[in-house]
């Protein structure tokens, strides 16, 4: 493939075109500094590829989704989630044995540490689960050491013990005895015993509810260099260890701009619904270039055309509420609006469609799941993302730290000049 050129004060430079599988073409500018003193700049990093991957492909443009090659429409259909980490996280298909013996792992380990319960204790009842989560992930790194010998074993650990953490964190929000895995469930039906089991009652798992959760965690286990997978590979760059590279992931999932969207869409739509149902006001008030308002749950960095996990969450809210017997009329309040939205202008314009946050909350909501949940759910299906990018990452030629560059644009040097403040007391004065 022939270089691009770039001409600066007379010079030309030449820079490597480098083309992916899929016949996308980036100019490589990773010497330009060194050959010309220039600097790209690009904030938000819109128009900059981080690395090279072979985990997800999307195509924003045509709406088109594939882990590993496999199209997302039949994932979402053919696959259960836990073959779903598998693929991402080694890079192929598992066999029947291989499948098998990765899900009995997973079983084996899903109990935390009794230690880590005493954890829970200290945090106030209305804390967010999504700080518990980061909490408790990072502090899984301090019972299971960082070694090349149990890399494995721990990747392992977190998929397994993250929903345990996940459950744990509701339980301690309602202020109910936390219920203990049990090992005769599947990964997701155990997710949702320890959610909803209360340990006076038998819990019988829901097929619907266990359904429902695969195809949400499985929308969501890769999104190739989002936010928060490119805060994992940012922070497993400096060789931070998988514990802590995923806490950091955490944290940056949790903003409303990424993750906690589904939590956004669903207080937009309660508020909404409280205000008489008046969508068209609060879609004038988006539109309106001072409120600074937003339609939550809409818009995409990559998705210009339409989301397609928008698309099969919104063909499956229907068949899982009525499986559910569930009603909900911020289901059909979504509805209208996406309607109304997709037809007026501003939207239209600027490529504005639902993202994958605009129906996973109403579906949550119908399966019980409270608000504060949602981005939590979204940490159980991303992690498998995770991993494998960090994977992917540790175990690339080019692994040198993330240290972007920066154009500056503060003062110019001047004096530091002498005040006499260098020993000024702290002692609080009388009177105070
Ligand atoms: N509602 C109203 N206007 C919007 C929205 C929205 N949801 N999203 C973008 N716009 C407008 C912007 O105001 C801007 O308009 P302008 O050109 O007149 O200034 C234009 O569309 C482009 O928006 P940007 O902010 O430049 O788009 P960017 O790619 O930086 O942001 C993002 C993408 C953060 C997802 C944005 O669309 C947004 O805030 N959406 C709402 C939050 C959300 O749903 N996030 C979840 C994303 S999916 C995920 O992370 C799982």
């Amino acid at each position: 493939m022939s270089d691009a050129k770039l001409v600066y004060k007379d010079k030309e430079y030449p820079l490597p075109v480098v083309e992916g599988s899929e016949g996308e073409v980036a100019v490589d500018v990773s010497k330009l500094r060194a050959q010309s003193g220039l600097i790209t700049l690009d904030p938000g990093y819109g128009n900059t590829g981080a690395c090279q991957s072979s985990i997800c492909f999307i195509d924003g443009d045509e709406g088109i989704l594939r882990y590993r090659g496999y199209p997302i429409e039949q994932i979402a259909t053919r696959a259960r989630f836990t073959e779903v980490c598998y693929l991402l996280i080694y890079g192929k298909r598992p066999n029947a044995e291989e499948l098998r013996e990765f899900r009995v792992k997973l079983t084996r380990h899903t109990l935390i540490h009794e230690d880590m319960k005493k954890f829970y204790e200290g945090y106030p009842p209305g804390a967010h689960p999504m700080a518990i989560m980061a909490a408790m992930i990072a502090s899984l790194s301090t019972f299971y050491p960082d070694t090349e010998e149990s890399l494995d074993l721990n990747i392992i650990r977190m998929l397994a013990k993250v929903k345990t953490l996940a459950a744990f964190a509701y339980k301690k929000s309602v202020g109910q005895p936390f219920i203990y895995p049990r090992n005769d469930l599947s990964w997701t039906g155990n997710f949702l015993h320890m959610m909803f089991a209360v340990p006076s009652e038998e819990y019988v798992v829901n097929p619907v509810m266990e359904e429902a959760l695969n195809l949400l965690l499985i929308l969501h286990a890769d999104h190739e260099q989002n936010c928060s997978t490119s805060t994992v590979r940012m922070v497993g760059s400096s060789d931070a260890n998988l514990f802590a590279s995923i806490s950091g992931g955490i944290c940056a999932l949790w903003g409303p701009r990424h993750g906690g969207a589904n939590q956004s869409v669903i207080e937009m739509l309660d508020a909404i619904q409280a205000d008489g149902g008046n969508y068209r006001a609060f879609l004038d008030q988006v539109k309106d270039g001072n409120s600074k308002v937003r339609l939550m749950g809409f818009g995409h960095r990559v998705y210009k055309n339409f989301d397609p996990r928008a698309k099969l969450l919104k063909d499956a809210a229907d068949r899982i509420f009525a499986q559910l017997g569930a009603v909900d009329p911020l289901l059909e309040l979504a509805k209208r609006i996406e309607e109304e939205a997709l037809r007026d202008e501003y939207f239209v314009k600027r490529k504005l469609y639902p993202n994958v946050d605009f129906y996973s909350g109403v579906i949550y909501r119908a399966m019980g799941i409270p608000t504060e949940m949602f981005t939590v759910m979204f940490v159980l299906g991303r992690l498998p993302g995770w991993i494998a990018h960090w994977m992917e990452q540790r175990n690339s030629d080019d692994n040198r730290i993330h240290r972007p560059r920066q154009i500056y644009t503060g003062e110019n040097l001047r004096e530091f000049e002498d005040l006499g403040t260098k020993h000024l007391s702290t002692k609080l004065g009388k009177g105070r």
